[in-house]
């Protein structure tokens, strides 16, 4: 594959991100919702690219994920399929397409499967969807867990304050750990935890533990593409780190080209037939 920023360019696999954790190998891992931005992830070396219900937030300017549905899902999911060639794309399964029983969850599941082609699928929860996931992975269809800030849970937690901080919940984090692991889930995201608990996991559990606002003693780290690069620079929680401001570059571009259409400074002669 030409254009890649990193030499090993073999197809990412569940099975390999087993293997960077023994291996000791950081897992890097972003969003992306479009075709575009996903093939420049891809390009960069990104190892996971998670096609994420922040979908809602980013893409569609809702305040939680809440309202985002399968069939949105599964629009921004094949375009970003369509742009891979590199990571492993892993898809989040929608609020209220797995939380009702087994049968609509492994139904909705494989429906994600057949009209994306991505290549696993995230779910939010522990022990309260265990059947559900077992389901799934029974289906065939490799599972990636999420505990912590799970933001589909945002009208019962109220907050998206730090998880986890006492010690129940804290006990029953650790406890849907080791339930996902003995499922069979290939990785297990946390969310907003703790930096102390979230490296308790990673040591005890054999799968990946990918962290976002959950340190660094974990086995690779996951940001929304939009936050990293600035995009929109209201957000700014304290675990992300800016790679970019492309709201300033795409701002003073786009008002460079407003003055050029103004001027009649653009087209120029060359750029006409
Ligand atoms: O939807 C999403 O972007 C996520 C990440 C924050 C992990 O679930």
């Amino acid at each position: 594959m030409s254009g890649y920023l990193v030499e090993d360019t073999r197809k990412v696999t569940t099975h390999r991100l087993r293997e960077m954790k023994q291996q000791g190998k950081k897992i890097a891992m972003l969003t992306s919702y479009d075709y575009t931005m996903a093939k420049l992830v891809d390009e960069a070396g990104v190892d996971v690219i998670l096609i994420g219900d922040s979908a809602s937030n980013v893409m569609q300017g809702n305040s939680t994920t809440v309202p985002f549905t399968l069939d949105e899902m599964i629009i921004y999911g094949r375009s970003v399929v369509r742009a891979v060639k590199r990571s492993l794309v892993v898809c989040d399964m929608p609020f209220g397409t797995y939380q009702v029983n087994c049968t609509e969850g492994v139904k909705n599941a494989i429906r994600i499967m057949q009209e994306t082609g991505c290549d696993c699928l995230k779910l939010e929860g522990g022990e309260e969807i265990i059947d559900t996931v077992k389901k799934i992975l029974s289906a065939g269809i490799p599972v990636m867990g999420h505990l912590g800030l799970t933001p589909q849970s945002i009208n019962k937690f109220g907050t998206f304050a730090v998880r986890a901080r006492e010690e129940s919940e804290a006990k029953k984090l650790v406890n849907d750990a080791h339930l996902l692991e003995e499922a069979g889930c290939c990785a297990i995201v946390l969310e907003k935890i703790p930096a102390v608990l979230a490296a308790r996991v990673a040591s005890e559990l054999k799968i990946p533990i990918i962290g976002i606002g959950a340190g660094h003693e974990v086995d690779g780290q996951v940001l929304v593409i939009d936050d990293m690069l600035g995009m929109d620079l209201s957000f700014s929680p304290k675990f992300l780190r800016r790679y970019a401001n492309l709201s300033e570059v795409i701002t003073t571009a786009v008002g460079q080209y407003v003055a050029d259409v103004k001027s009649v400074s653009f087209p120029n002669d060359s750029e006409q037939y």
